[in-house]
């Protein structure tokens, strides 16, 4: 893929703010269509990745492109939702009266916001609450409004910064269908987020930031690699004293379940497992490969760091 069809590219990005580098020579590329999440702890300088994208700020080495464009182009800029991080509405403003509002300032026609916010408002689950007031929203209305307000004029990418943090479950499943079919429709999504499990189950590609360095990036599959053991589950557990060739079986860490750990890791192996359990009589109930998740990616990063420094 060509440079200038990427949706986002940056090279040897640096920004520094006295003697601390935010970001301290990040290199990243984005494919369009790509749901792709950075994750990072507090203060990693996922916030100033995306800020820089979007030209609010400058970075001292480094270039970074938007849709081809070197970023602070308004033409790039256009293209691109944001929604930003502990995001203030305007309390005094309805659903409808605020994007509206923005609407217009985006150049959106009467006729293409009376279109188009009706839809938004639907499809965030804010219909019905077209008379209620910011002020009377709950934290996760106003974020699927934010969210709404970075979706109003059809972006080609959307950068989200922390979209579902301090939302309920319910309101998490929401917002993670409504950019898978962003995504469907062709729209880049740019998430930063330290929450491991949203993104590990939502993006196909994630990067891991830490302290202004970018530390790995990959598809999840590429990231967290299958490991030599299966989870197993029994109708009834198996008796103590059966004895298990090739194999070793341990419990695993969730409630019912037992980790197989083969002695051989052919691709028969576990079908030789599984031939015994016939032979034993017993039924199986759960059969999984496990694989690493990106936790214990993350964890591993932490740690190789703390030992080094
Ligand atoms: N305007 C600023 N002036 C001084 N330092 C700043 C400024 N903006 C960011 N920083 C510093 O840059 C580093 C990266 O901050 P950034 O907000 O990008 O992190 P983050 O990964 O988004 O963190 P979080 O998960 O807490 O949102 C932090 O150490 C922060 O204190
Ligand atoms: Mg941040």
């Amino acid at each position: 893929m060509s440079h200038s069809d990427l949706a986002v590219s940056v090279n040897q990005l640096e920004k520094r703010y006295g003697t601390l580098a935010a970001l301290a020579g990040v290199s990243l590329e984005v494919e369009p269509g790509t749901l792709f999440g950075l994750l990072g702890q507090n203060g990693a300088g996922k916030t100033t990745l995306i800020k820089i994208l979007l030209g609010l700020v400058a970075p001292t080495a480094g270039t970074a492109s938007l849709l081809g464009q070197p970023v602070g182009r308004l033409a790039a800029r256009r293209e691109v939702g944001y929604l930003p991080e502990d995001h203030r509405l305007p309390e005094y403003h309805t659903a409808p009266s605020l994007l509206h509002f923005y609407g217009a300032l985006q150049g959106l026609s009467r006729r293409e916001r009376l279109a188009r916010i009706p839809f938004l408002l639907e499809l965030l689950g804010l219909k019905g609450r077209e008379q209620l007031r910011i002020r009377g929203y709950s934290k996760g209305m106003k974020q699927r409004l934010g969210l709404a307000q970075s979706l109003l004029h059809r972006p080609r990418v959307l950068f989200l910064d922390e979209p579902t943090d301090g939302i309920d479950p319910v309101g998490r499943k929401q917002i993670r269908d409504v950019l898978l079919e962003q995504q469907r429709a062709g729209v880049t999504v740019f998430i930063n987020s330290h929450l491991l499990g949203e993104v590990e189950q939502l993006c196909d590609r994630v990067a891991i930031m830490r302290r202004g360095h970018l530390l790995v990036s990959g598809t999840v599959a590429e990231l967290t690699p299958t490991k030599p053991t299966w989870l197993v589950g029994f109708e009834t557990p198996p008796p103590n004293d059966l004895r298990w060739e090739g194999c070793r079986l341990e419990p695993a860490d969730r409630p019912g379940l037992w980790r197989v750990h083969l002695d051989a890791a052919t691709p028969d192996s576990i079908d030789r497992f599984l031939a015994q359990v016939h032979r034993a009589g017993l039924r199986l109930r759960h059969l999984e490969p496990e694989r690493a998740t990106l936790e214990d990616l993350y964890l591993t990063l932490a740690t190789s760091e703390r030992q080094a420094s």
